[in-house]
């Protein structure tokens, strides 16, 4: 892949560059390249949900993103609109062929957003990895040459603790935590938690726990708000502030192969990762389009939109 500058910014030309280029906001500041692991093994917590909307509000909010699929399921890859039948390569031949990792990044249809897909056949990886030289170290090396031409890297883990978790987290400068609002939303955290402690002690000191994030709260139950007070007892301050709702909106647009704030701008869940995305930025230092005040690309319609609202949804 080669790269382009736009402004002040490289960004790479990938296989879909044929895409019209919005102009970026320029904030000023160079890629830093803070790469997170969004990560839990429990199934169906919204982890890609976060990841893909996460990202998209991020780029909306003028920053430039690159979203790594980590889960051979693939559901970030086709949630942010790639089809996973018409890939040539993948995060797969990454990690166990040794590609650079920019002959697979391809550009998505939401500016500023790039993406590394995956496919099923890094089902097999765990087991292939195993025999490889580094093999907790492969994604972080495959992302070196790369990180720092983005604001923020996310990685989207699959529901396991296994070697691709582990490399997200090696790869990793914090983690995000996105933790259901049901009953047993704690349970099984002990274990995540041991892996975190194992990956910090062994093959990356820095790593931290950078938010914890609530998901799939109905506001019409005392159980969400349960959950939400027992959360933050646990976790305290790292619980970001923002909740994301249960929203129809936010389960149907990966079907249509769109962020929410594409699929849905004036929805509740696309309020949600807006704030999240204001919310996250804020915490690591990342200045971005709302609190410069600066022109950014916030579909119109989601702009003023009230987060206690239906707002469609
Ligand atoms: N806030 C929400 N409101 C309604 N549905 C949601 C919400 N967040 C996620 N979902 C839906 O719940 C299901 C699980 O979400 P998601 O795929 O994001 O979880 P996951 O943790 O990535 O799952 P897996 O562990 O299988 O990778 C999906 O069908 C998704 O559309
Ligand atoms: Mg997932």
């Amino acid at each position: 892949m080669s790269w382009e500058r736009t402004g002040a910014r490289l960004r790479p030309i990938g296989p879909s560059s044929s895409q019209p280029q919005k102009p970026y906001t320029e904030m000023g500041s160079p890629p830093t390249g803070n790469t997170f692991a969004i990560v839990n093994q429990k199934g169906g917590v919204g982890k890609t949900t976060t990841a893909v909307n996460l990202s998209a509000a991020l780029a909306s909010l003028g920053r430039i993103i690159l979203l790594v699929d980590l889960d051979p399921q693939g559901n970030s890859t086709s949630g942010v609109g790639i089809s996973k039948t018409g890939l040539r390569m993948s995060v797969y031949d990454v990690l166990i062929g040794g590609d650079p990792i920019d002959h697979v990044i391809q550009r998505t249809a939401t500016a500023g957003l790039d993406l590394v897909p995956s496919d099923v056949r890094l089902a097999g990886a765990e087991v292939e990895l195993t025999a490889t030289i580094a093999r907790e170290n492969r994604l972080k090396a495959a992302l070196r040459t790369v990180r720092n031409h983005y604001d923020v890297v996310l990685i989207d883990c699959p529901p396991s603790l296994g070697l691709l978790t582990i490399n997200a987290l090696t790869a990793a400068d914090a983690c995000l935590i996105p933790l259901q609002c049901e009953y047993y939303a704690l349970e099984g955290l002990s274990s995540l938690v041991t892996t975190i402690d194992l990956v910090r002690r062994h093959l990356n000191t820095g790593l931290e726990v950078s938010g914890v994030l609530l998901t799939m709260a109905d506001p019409r139950t005392k159980l969400s708000d349960q959950v939400a007070t027992e959360v933050r007892n646990h976790f305290g301050s790292k619980v970001f502030e923002t909740v994301v709702p249960r929203s129809v909106r936010l389960a149907e647009a990966p079907s249509y192969g769109q962020p929410i704030i594409a699929y849905a701008p004036g929805s509740r869940g696309a309020a949600a990762y807006l704030t999240l995305a204001g919310e996250f930025a804020d915490r690591i230092g990342l200045p971005h389009g709302s609190n410069l005040g600066a022109a950014v690309q916030v579909p119109a319609s989601a702009a003023g939109v009230d987060p206690n609202g239906d707002g469609g949804d």
